[in-house]
């Protein structure tokens, strides 16, 4: 008989209810007594699990009792409505299968709730549980929602380079590539290390971001996404930072920072509102088990307008609030995320997006205002996230780029290929990157950023 996944026979329990059908998958409970069994099998298609009524008329104990939580079987049976509570179809079994046991003393996974530190030691083994498969599907949700949105309006998805010789991003925290043996490294006359024997001739490192890349694709097919991982090796051990996660990054010519913040704002609606509609059961049970106020967050942030403001104004806002923050603020330092989540949690009650930084905190590539000292960056802040979103306009003037690339000191000889851009039919333009673990952070209701990616790597850890 042919496999019918436990999310469909849900969805399509009145057609099926009545005929035989075949489940396959893990043992989450098992109980019952010498006339009757219960286990509630789960197949990861659904955060619900089907519930299998054995009969010990027509099974033996020593048939049932590999069943223990974790093992994985075949069942073909009746569907019927259920006589129980709690479930409205389950499945009155004829054979039984056995595919793998998991010896109750060896298997982690018990029927008891796990903290969520320790299902990190076993992130091998977590998605077997219901807060992590639910996670893992909202993700899965979320990235079709990612691709569909740009793929609907014209956007084409480029692939920029994993190992790159340029630090976009300006802050040194590359994790270096190199083949070369560190126990003997090949140095020159002068004593440097010769990175003319290494892989690729010169020091190279992966990517930061895509966006330099992107910039080359957005002035040629006029509107580009990346959806990749990025790396990061800043030692900052925080619920919101990884090593490598996940970036997309949208690239567009000829619009400005406003049209900019105009696409920023619809495609998070977009996201947010195709999880709430597809994954209903899921952020449902997050919702229960871990965050009461998921789903009106989720809600009044897809229904209300983002508040527009400049980072002078939100500095203002900051001094005058009478607040003591841990990290003094005043105009020209760099908001903390204590800063950023009062503004969107106390001050405005939404999602904030703030122009207008200093460009001393700033990256190279953004468009200078003509103030001379702010630049047109934004950073869009979230509700219990913080940044959730970093972009700008682009400084498209080959001599006004040229002279931040030399305030900068960046080196000249790695970023011809960018200055291009500026060179040949150079035009205005914008972009962003939402950071993905942020928005599966915020759609899940998880505090956590290691609990929103199957195998996270942070500082000291790479395991998996
Ligand atoms: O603000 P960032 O550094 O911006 C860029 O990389 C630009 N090149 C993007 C662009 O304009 N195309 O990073 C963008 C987003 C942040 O807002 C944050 O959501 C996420 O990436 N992010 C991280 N997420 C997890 N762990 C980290 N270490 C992150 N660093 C940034
Ligand atoms: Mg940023």
């Amino acid at each position: 008989m042919k496999r019918t996944k436990i999310a469909d026979l849900f969805a399509d329990a009145s057609a099926l209810i009545g005929q035989e059908v075949c489940v396959k998958g893990w043992v989450r409970t098992h109980r019952g007594n010498k006339y009757v069994q219960f286990v509630a099998l789960n197949d990861g298609s659904t955060i619900k699990n089907i519930q299998i009524v054995f009969d010990m008329n027509a099974f033996t104990d020593e048939q049932l009792k590999p069943l223990t939580t974790g093992a994985a079987c075949h069942v073909d049976g009746l569907l019927v409505e259920s006589q129980g509570k709690g479930q409205t179809i389950e499945i009155q079994a004829k054979a039984l299968e056995i595919y793998g046991t998991a010896d109750p003393e060896a298997y982690p996974l018990q029927k008891k709730g796990h903290s969520l530190e320790f299902l990190r030691e076993i992130a091998h083994l977590r998605p077997r549980t219901n807060t992590f498969s639910a996670v893992l599907r909202v993700r899965s949700a979320l990235a079709f929602a990612i691709h569909s949105y740009f793929q609907q309006r014209g956007f084409y998805y480029l692939n920029t380079p994993l190992i790159t010789a340029s630090d976009c991003e300006g802050a040194g925290a590359m994790f270096q590539v190199t083949t070369m043996d560190l126990n003997n490294i090949p140095r020159t006359e002068e004593g440097a290390v010769d990175y003319s024997t290494d892989f690729f001739g010169k020091p190279t490192a992966l990517t930061v971001s895509g966006q330099l890349e992107g910039e080359l694709g957005a002035t040629a097919l006029g509107a580009i996404y990346t959806f990749g991982p990025t790396f990061r090796a800043e030692n900052s051990n925080t619920p919101r930072h990884l090593a490598e996660f996940w970036m997309i990054e949208p690239e567009v010519a000829f619009i400005d920072i406003n049209e900019n913040m105009d696409l920023a704002e619809d495609f998070l609606k977009h996201c947010i509102r195709y999880a709430l509609d597809n994954c209903r059961d899921d952020i449902e049970f997050l919702s229960e088990h871990y965050d009461k106020n998921l789903i009106g967050r989720l809600e009044s942030v897809v229904n209300e307008e983002f508040v527009r403001l400049t980072y002078t104004e939100g500095i203002r806002i900051l001094e005058e609030s009478g607040h003591k923050f841990e990290f003094p603020v005043r105009w020209g330092v760099d908001l903390q995320s204590e800063h950023e989540r009062f503004l969107v949690e106390k001050h405005f009650k939404r999602p904030v997006i703030l122009t207008g930084y200093p460009k001393e905190i700033k990256a190279f590539y953004m468009k200078l205002n003509d103030d001379g000292k702010t630049v047109r960056a934004m950073d869009v802040l979230f509700p219990a996230i913080g940044e959730i979103i970093g972009g700008s306009e682009r400084e498209e003037s080959y001599e006004k780029l040229m002279g931040r690339i030399e305030e900068l000191d960046i080196p000249m000889k790695d970023m011809w290929w960018y200055l291009d851009t500026r060179r040949f039919g150079t035009v205005p333009h914008s972009g962003f990157g939402l950071g993905f673990e942020r928005l599966v952070l915020f759609v899940t209701g998880m505090t956590n950023i290691r609990d929103v990616i199957p195998f996270p790597r942070t500082p000291k850890s790479a395991e998996f």
